[in-house]
């Protein structure tokens, strides 16, 4: 028996594993202290009342001979088409029009953004940017494939542009960008589609904080670039749109048209669904088909405003100490310069033992990520204007 030892190039655990064990350390060693928790993404809000009814509804009909479910329609991988067609209404207001085979229901992004890569070969080249989501670099390398590096840097203002001198197979892209909060124009996405067709590359798009974006110059979906259909997956999550981090829903379309070796990806990714997932739980898409409807939408749209305020205040209070970020508009997080010349690691601890305020090291995204520190705007509004409060203590008079 051999082990995947890809596996062993992989850092010993997960960005915000350590993260956590490292509060969690603290906290046992000092368990006087108020820490306040600004790294991980996790939202704070409750689900907004058009959700829980319906759950409360599909609870009802569980208990009910007559409208029990058990395993999810087959017909779309176990998705229902109450939730398939909301989601439809959702990209048809961005003016995209999809059919109902081309979404697919999952328990979020994360997951389906490592099983995409079920449909590739390990060969592939892979492009990544430079600082980013560690789980498409992790996911890729437990496969062993070759990882180029984007950088994203202030200079380009986080947003790496394609290099047509570099041959990539599969290219990540998400925006708004966890962690920079940077997000592409239309143009600047119609110039990664153009690069993915001329390489004959599938572009992976992560569009889970989509619903940040207020400037109307910026992209929410892929699609609404001409040729996207042709080359690019995208990733879509109701756990920051709709606070499901911990119930689990997300969306996944492949385009029908999309076909590399005169294969259909979209009828891969329907195999592949078919033979390793049962599907999210009836309770869990009845809720999430509430997300889309006009109450809905309307609750969940004070919630994002709720957390927009908090980033609001955050940006402010790095208005008032001088330092230099990017995000905190279109975007949920914050990505700050450390003070002083502190490394991240540094700053990190810094701040944890001095304010006793948790955020998350740029370095754990990548290597350009160093010198950089992450704050996330879905904390309680309390918490993150006592954090501002203590930031601006303790760094108002560093250099
Ligand atoms: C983050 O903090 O980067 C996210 O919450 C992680 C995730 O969505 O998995």
């Amino acid at each position: 028996m051999k082990i995947n030892s890809h596996f062993l190039d992989l850092k010993e655990s997960y960005l915000f594993s350590t993260v956590g064990r490292k509060t969690a350390e603290y906290k046992s060693a000092h368990p006087d202290k108020d820490v306040i928790r600004l790294s991980i993404g996790d939202v704070t809000r409750p689900l907004a009342p058009a959700v829980i009814e319906a759950m409360h509804r599909a609870v009802d009909d569980m208990s009910h001979k007559e409208s029990f479910k058990g395993y999810g329609p087959d017909r779309y991988c176990y998705g229902y088409e109450s939730l398939i067609d909301s989601i439809r209404g959702s990209y048809s207001r961005k003016g995209i029009l999809l059919d109902r085979g081309e979404i697919f229901i999952s328990d979020g992004a994360k997951s389906d953004l490592g099983n995409i890569l079920d449909l590739f070969s390990a060969d592939n080249t892979v492009l990544v940017p430079d600082p980013v989501y560690p789980v498409y670099v992790d996911t890729n390398i437990m496969a062993g494939r070759k990882i180029l590096f984007a950088d994203a840097t202030e200079e380009n203002g986080f947003l790496p542009m394609p290099d047509f001198s570099v041959d990539a197979d599969i290219i990540y892209l998400c925006s708004p960008n966890n962690p920079t909060g940077a997000a592409y124009t239309r143009e600047q996405l119609g110039e990664w589609v153009r690069y993915a067709l001329e390489k004959d590359a599938v572009l992976l798009y992560d569009a889970a904080y989509e619903y940040f974006v207020t400037d109307p110059a910026l992209a929410r979906s892929v699609y609404e670039v001409d040729g996207a259909k042709e080359c690019a997956i995208e990733f879509c999550s109701y756990s920051k749109t709709a606070g499901f981090t911990g119930v689990r829903c997300g969306y996944t379309v492949v385009p029908a048209r999309l076909a590399r070796e005169g294969v259909s990806l979209n009828k891969l990714w329907a195999r592949r669904q078919s033979t390793k997932f049962n599907g999210v739980s009836y309770i869990t898409q009845m809720g999430a088909a509430a997300v889309f409807t006009e109450e809905g939408e309307r609750q969940i749209r004070e919630n994002l405003d709720y957390y927009r305020e908090n980033a609001r205040l955050i940006s402010e209070c790095l208005d008032r100490l001088g330092i230099r970020y990017t995000g905190g508009k279109n975007s949920p997080y914050i990505w700050m310069k450390c003070p002083s010349g502190m490394d991240s690691w540094q700053f990190f601890d810094y701040l944890l033992e001095h304010a006793n305020v948790v955020g998350t090291p740029g370095s754990g995204f990548g290597r350009n990520g160093e010198g950089f520190f992450r704050l996330t705007a879905f904390g309680t509004k309390e918490n993150t204007e006592e954090a501002c409060r203590r930031m601006e203590c303790l760094l108002a008079h560093r250099g």
